[in-house]
């Protein structure tokens, strides 16, 4: 088994550097089994709520041949199906529940349960869904995202049958100024937080269809959360301005990329920035979870052509030129 794909988050070994990102494909148990039975190096919940919800009215996502947009509104089975999920299983590789309450008390709720699961290595705790209609993303709210991260903290700290080998990170939004990663890097310091993810899909973005006249997708007057190829410039540049500036403040936070990986050239291009790990989305929905074992392949055959050793030879080893 080759060992070039190797990687850490946090403490958290894991086989290789790829695994889903927190969105298609991932909110049934048949679905969760299937990235099980895949090459995805971990497993990674669809964002929960507190209870079962339906979402927004259909249709919700649209493919293009450069992407995706979708405005899905957080369908998903409430977070004690994703913990029922894992328990009498053994399951072979790392489990993370993606955690997104709607309102800090419901977000309390739950990662103070599922912070005491053994049977789950990790909670991402997303700051940043663009779907839901009346609420805007509030990792663009750095008070509010503060508050909400000291209060999460808190009562996590307080926790006695607390899992202490979790990891917990956030997944955050696409940011398009720079003044912006200093500012947010103030606040996540403050907070253990082991990784964050870069990049949430970009909001509120549009596609039209031109021959009927109508937008693609149904809810929010046709707005949605853009995926795939059309993002990838602005997770590399995300991941890229985060992972610089931990370096220059000396912080261990693991950057995990998302956005626009189609294929193993993409997921190396996120590691040259300074990704620990990659994350697929659009591609996962449009190919299936062959999708990991492609980009894998496709990722050793360019290591060995370039005789590079592993991954970590390459992280965040960018140029300017
Ligand atoms: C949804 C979309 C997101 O980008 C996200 O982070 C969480 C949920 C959704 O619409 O379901």
């Amino acid at each position: 088994m080759t060992q070039l794909l190797k990687t850490q988050i946090g403490n958290l070994q894991l086989r290789t550097c790829l695994y889903n990102a927190s969105g298609p494909k991932c909110t049934s148990s048949e679905e969760l089994l299937e990235l099980e039975n895949s090459k995805s190096s971990c497993i990674l919940s669809k964002s929960s709520t507190l209870e079962y919800r339906q979402g927004n009215p259909e249709p919700r996502y649209w493919d293009h041949e450069f992407g995706s947009i979708n405005s899905m509104g957080l369908p998903n089975k409430g977070y004690q199906y994703y913990l029922q999920f894992a328990e009498g299983k053994d399951l072979e590789k790392p489990y993370f529940i993606s955690v997104n309450g709607l309102t800090l008390a419901d977000t309390l709720k739950i990662v103070v349960e599922v912070c005491q699961s053994e049977k789950v290595q990790g909670m991402e705790i997303n700051l940043s869904c663009p779907n839901i209609i009346g609420k805007g993303q509030l990792a663009y709210d750095l008070d509010e995202m503060d508050k909400y991260l000291e209060a999460v903290f808190d009562i996590l700290e307080k926790q006695k049958n607390r899992n202490l080998s979790q990891i917990i990170g956030v997944k955050l939004p696409p940011y398009f100024d720079l003044h912006w990663y200093p500012q947010v890097t103030e606040v996540l310091k403050k907070y253990p937080i082991q990784f964050i993810t870069c990049v949430n899909s970009v909001g509120n973005g549009l596609l039209v269809d031109l021959e009927s006249q109508t937008t693609r997708i149904r809810p929010k007057d046709g707005m949605g959360g853009i995926g795939g190829k059309y993002i990838k410039p602005i997770g590399l540049s995300n991941v890229r301005n985060f992972y610089l500036e931990f370096q220059k403040q000396n912080l261990k936070i693991d950057v995990i990329g998302c956005g626009g990986v189609t294929n193993g050239l993409d997921a190396l291009e996120y590691i040259l920035c300074g990704a620990s790990a990659v994350q697929i989305g659009t591609q996962l929905y449009q190919e299936g979870s062959e999708v990991f074992e492609r980009v894998e392949n496709e990722m050793i055959q360019w290591l060995n052509e370039k005789g590079i050793k592993g991954i970590m030879e390459l992280k965040g080893k960018l140029k300017t030129i």
